[in-house]
C-alpha cells in the first residue's frame, strides 16, 4: 500500500540535508508520497481574479510550458494572462528548485515538463470514464510518450478558502500490475512508429507506453478494482505540497478546488533503485524489454 510519508520543510530553497534526503528519495522511489505540510505557496493579492473556473472555458486544467512560456487551456487573455503566466512561471521555478533541493541524486538530469493550475471543483464534475480521475489509477500520457521516464509530479493546494484536496491512494505498483498483466498486450511492431509518423503522439510509443496507458484505462474502466482495491483516504490540507511519482501510485482525486502541478521527467537509470520502477516491473512481468 502507498504511505504518507512526512518532511518537516517550509521553504522552496531549503536542504534537508544527505540523511534526510536519501530517505525521502527511498519512500518516494517506494511508491509513496512524500508530504510537506509547512510548504506552502504564496500566491499574490493581484493574482485573486484568476482563481475562479472561468478562466478555463472547456478545459480540465489550465497548462503552462516553462521551456516556451506558452499557456495553454485557458480563456485568460491580455493583462489575466499574463497575469496568468507569472502565477505558474513561479510556481514553476519553485517546484523545480525544491526538486533540486530534495534530491541531489537526480541533480542534472531531471526534465521539467509542464506545468498545470486546477481552478476546477473535481467531486460531481462530469466525463468520460477514461478522463475521470477519480477512479484510481496511474499516470500516462497518450500524446507524450515517456519512454520509460518516471513521471514526478509536486502539487501544492492553494485553495483560498482553507478547503483540502481529497484523494485516495491503492495498492502498490507491483501487485496492480500483477493483476493487469494478462490482459496488457504488447503492441504490433512498427505501431509506435506510426502514430508518430500520423502526428497521434509528438514521438514513437514505446511497448513500455502501450501498455502504461493499457494499464490506466483497464483500472478505471475495473469496477469491482475501484471498489475492493487496497485504498485509504488522504486530505491534503490547503497549503500543503506533496511528491509523488504519479506513473507508480495509483491514485484518484476525489474532491477539492485550486492546485498547482508541476510534472518532471526522471530517467529510470538517475534511480537509486531502478529496479522499483514501473518499466522494470512490467519488463520482468512480461519478460522482455519494453524500450
Ligand atoms: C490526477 O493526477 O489524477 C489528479 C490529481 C489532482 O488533480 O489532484
Ligand atoms: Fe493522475
Amino acid at each position: 500500500m502507498a504511505e504518507v510519508w512526512r518532511l518537516r520543510q517550509a521553504s522552496w530553497d531549503a536542504h534537508p540535508g544527505p540523511a534526510r534526503s536519501a530517505e525521502a528519495l527511498g519512500a518516494l522511489e517506494a511508491g509513496n508520497v512524500l508530504l510537506l505540510e509547512d510548504l506552502g505557496f504564496e500566491t499574490r493579492a493581484q493574482e485573486a481574479p484568476l482563481f475562479t473556473p472561468a478562466i478555463l472555458g472547456s478545459s480540465k486544467n489550465a497548462s503552462f510550458d516553462p521551456a516556451s512560456g506558452r499557456l495553454g487551456g485557458t480563456t485568460a487573455s491580455g493583462a489575466d494572462a499574463a497575469l496568468l503566466g507569472a502565477l505558474m512561471a513561479r510556481f514553476s521555478e519553485s517546484a523545480a528548485r525544491l526538486v533540486d533541493r530534495l534530491f541531489p541524486r537526480y541533480r542534472g538530469q531531471v526534465m521539467r515538463a509542464r506545468a498545470s493550475f486546477r481552478p476546477a471543483e473535481i467531486a460531481g464534475r462530469r466525463t468520460s470514464w477514461r478522463k475521470d480521475d477519480t477512479r484510481l489509477h496511474v499516470d500516462s500520457f497518450p500524446a507524450t510518450p515517456s519512454g520509460g521516464r518516471r513521471i514526478l509530479r509536486v502539487f501544492t493546494n492553494v485553495n483560498p478558502d482553507g478547503r483540502a484536496r481529497t484523494w485516495r491512494i491503492g495498492d502498490d505498483f507491483e501487485a496492480i500490475a500483477r493483476r493487469f498483466a494478462p490482459r496488457l498486450r504488447l503492441p504490433l511492431p512498427g505501431s509506435g512508429r506510426l502514430l508518430a509518423l500520423v502526428g497521434v503522439t509528438k514521438s514513437p510509443r514505446t511497448a513500455y507506453d502501450a501498455l502504461m496507458l493499457q494499464l490506466h484505462d483497464r483500472m478505471k474502466a475495473d469496477e469491482a478494482f475501484q471498489r475492493q482495491s487496497p485504498q485509504t483516504s488522504i486530505d491534503f490540507a490547503a497549503g500543503t505540497t506533496w511528491l509523488a511519482f504519479t506513473d507508480q501510485v495509483s491514485h484518484a482525486a476525489m474532491a477539492g478546488q485550486y492546485q498547482l502541478e508541476q510534472t518532471f521527467l526522471v530517467p529510470v537509470a538517475a534511480m537509486d533503485d531502478p529496479d522499483r520502477s514501473p518499466l522494470r516491473i512490467l519488463e520482468r512481468l512480461k519478460g522482455r524489454a519494453l524500450v
